[in-house]
């Protein structure tokens, strides 16, 4: 069983700046602390960009120190937040490919990861898959052949209803399909969105997570798009041979957690008897 956290959105910001109302770099060490305390286990960390607010050099420092306390390996993509240059200045050693594209692979426990650089040349909040970056992309898939692929990268190549959104997503998604057709695409791991979605798109399955600092509101056709402060979470990824499971966690929660033990099927079938164990168990 593989296990796959996936961050994403972390809008960092210089030192002592706040982004919509909260603090993106106590939001990450908090996020990082929750990861270490309880999924110790997983076997890659993978945060799919806007790893800043505005791809500032002392945004990526703050992400350095940040991932410092992360005790899992980990690979980072690119969003329309970032900047490429600064970026791989204050990384020098993350995998890129040829043409300097933020793009590499893995090979875990039989599955191979590809994390994909969406990030546009023109800086643009759309996303961008260039006929370089596409080539590099079908390379790996004709090496990979037909083993199981998961897919992570910022943009996802269709709308999902919130206007603002959808006018922001990856650039040409039909390139993409092409490249992706007839290939063992087991999942695709978006952000960007900000928020928490699942479905599947040319019949590839994808989830999207709620970022760690601020969250897009659920105002489907409606223009203008509003952010909110629903609760970041993070994603837990279980991939074994038969199906992919992501769990999305709450990680700040604080309100009340009540022990659970299964209602015997004796109480469901008598009214009486259900009727009391529900007085019984109201509060
Ligand atoms: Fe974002």
């Amino acid at each position: 069983m593989l296990k796959i956290i996936q961050v994403t959105d972390l809008h960092l910001t210089p030192p002592g700046i706040q982004h919509v109302g909260c603090d993106p770099r106590q939001r990450l060490d908090a996020a990082i602390a929750s990861i270490n305390a309880e999924h110790a286990d997983a076997d890659l960390v993978v945060i799919t960009g806007d790893l800043a607010a505005l791809g500032q050099a002392t945004a990526y420092q703050q992400l350095r120190e940040c991932l410092v306390e992360l005790r899992l390996p980990f690979r980072l993509c690119l969003g329309n937040g970032d900047h490429r240059a600064r970026f791989r200045a204050a990384f020098p050693d993350v995998p890129a490919d040829e043409s300097g594209f933020v793009q590499s692979t893995v090979q875990i426990d039989g599955q191979h990861l590809i994390f994909l650089d969406t990030l546009a040349a023109d800086g643009s909040h759309s996303g961008e898959l260039c006929d370089a970056r596409l080539s590099w992309l079908k390379h790996r898939l004709d090496e990979i052949g037909a083993a199981p692929v998961l897919l992570f990268l910022h943009h996802p190549p269709f709308p999902i209803g919130i206007p603002l959104l959808d006018s922001l997503a990856l650039k040409s998604p039909e390139r993409l399909a092409s490249v992706l057709a007839g290939r063992n695409i087991r999942h695709m791991f978006f952000g960007h969105l900000h928020r928490a979605i699942a479905g599947s798109w040319n019949g590839i399955p994808f989830s999207v997570l709620r970022s760690t600092v601020s969250q897009f509101s659920l105002r489907l056709g409606v223009d203008p798009a509003a952010r909110c402060l629903e609760a970041p979470f993070y994603a837990i990824a279980l991939v074994s041979p038969e199906s992919v499971v992501v769990h999305f966690h709450d990680y700040t929660y604080e309100g009340p957690v009540f022990e659970y033990s299964p209602v015997p099927a004796v109480i469901v079938d008598d009214e009486s008897i259900a009727y009391t164990f529900q007085q019984a168990n109201a509060s």
